[in-house]
């Protein structure tokens, strides 16, 4: 049995590097043509979608578009109709930390992280949707955070927003069951980034020492999962928030 989503358009949030880059070529390599969103990494989305055309035979676009920006994601969406078609799987991965304890955490920190990790995932929802449902077929996967489910020192911002995306999510997949259309929420531990690469290095040391699998998750580890639930071997999946932390968090 062989993933095959070969005829889907595939949109990644943020795919420019890190997990949602992972999450491309996986999805690339099962067939499925794919919309690279990024915000600044530009030479990098051109590049992975040069690499993606050339190994497997798709179609792969680059699109600028913040994604907290409703407006951006509209416009994006003109693109991608226009240039793949319908888009039936929605990947919003797209996120950012700007970690302060509270009594630190001004107003333009708290609302600057909501907006990219919440706002961006209403904001793609809203405007995609339709394209699903039109095609009477789709899948939502929405990247959260165990910091959604557990808290984090210093991350009240960022584990407000992971924690809204999984209420969201578990709301829309009721709506839009009956359409055929599935939302899952996955649900990342300590995965090697970018992100994770700025944390000083007693802090990684601390959070490595107590992940039960001993070791820091890989963006394709997380891919695996995401290219798991889009296609139709997850066809009985909905409204589920699935973690990938090696047992950080259970
Ligand atoms: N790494 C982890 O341990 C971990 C754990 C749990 C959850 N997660 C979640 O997994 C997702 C990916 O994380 P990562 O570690 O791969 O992060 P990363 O390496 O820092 O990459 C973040 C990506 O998001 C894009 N992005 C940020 N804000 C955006 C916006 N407003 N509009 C469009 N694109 C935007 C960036 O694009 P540009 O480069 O173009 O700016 C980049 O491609 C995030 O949602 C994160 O919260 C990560």
């Amino acid at each position: 049995m062989r993933i095959n989503l070969e005829g889907k358009n595939s949109l990644i949030t943020g795919a420019s590097r890190g997990i949602g880059k992972a999450i491309a070529i996986k999805l690339a390599q099962a067939g499925s043509n794919v919309v690279i969103n990024y915000k600044s990494s530009e030479k990098e989305a051109l590049e992975l979608c040069q690499e993606l055309r050339t190994k497997y035979n798709i179609k792969a676009i680059a699109v600028k578009a913040d994604v907290s920006n409703i407006d951006e994601v509209k416009q994006m969406k003109e693109v991608s109709n226009k240039e793949l078609g319908p888009i039936t799987i929605l990947v919003n991965n797209a996120g950012i930390t700007n970690d302060k304890l509270l009594r630190n955490m001004d107003i333009e920190i708290w609302d600057n992280v909501i907006r990219s990790n919440l706002y961006s995932v209403y904001n793609t929802c809203y405007v995609f949707v339709e394209d699903m449902i039109n095609s009477r077929w789709g899948r939502i996967i929405n990247i959260s955070s165990i910091v959604g489910l557990m808290g984090s020192t210093g991350q009240s911002n960022y584990a407000a927003a992971k924690s809204g995306i999984i209420g969201f999510t578990k709301s829309i997949a009721r709506e839009f069951a009956k359409r055929n259309i599935t939302a899952n929420v996955i649900c990342p531990g300590y995965i090697e980034t970018d992100m994770t690469a700025k944390l000083a290095p007693k802090i990684k040391e601390a959070i490595i020492n107590s992940i039960p699998l001993g070791r820091p998750g890989q963006p394709e580890e997380v891919a695996n999962l995401v290219t798991f639930l889009a296609s139709d071997f997850s066809s009985y999946i909905t409204g589920e928030v699935i973690n990938i932390s090696g047992g950080l968090y259970m």
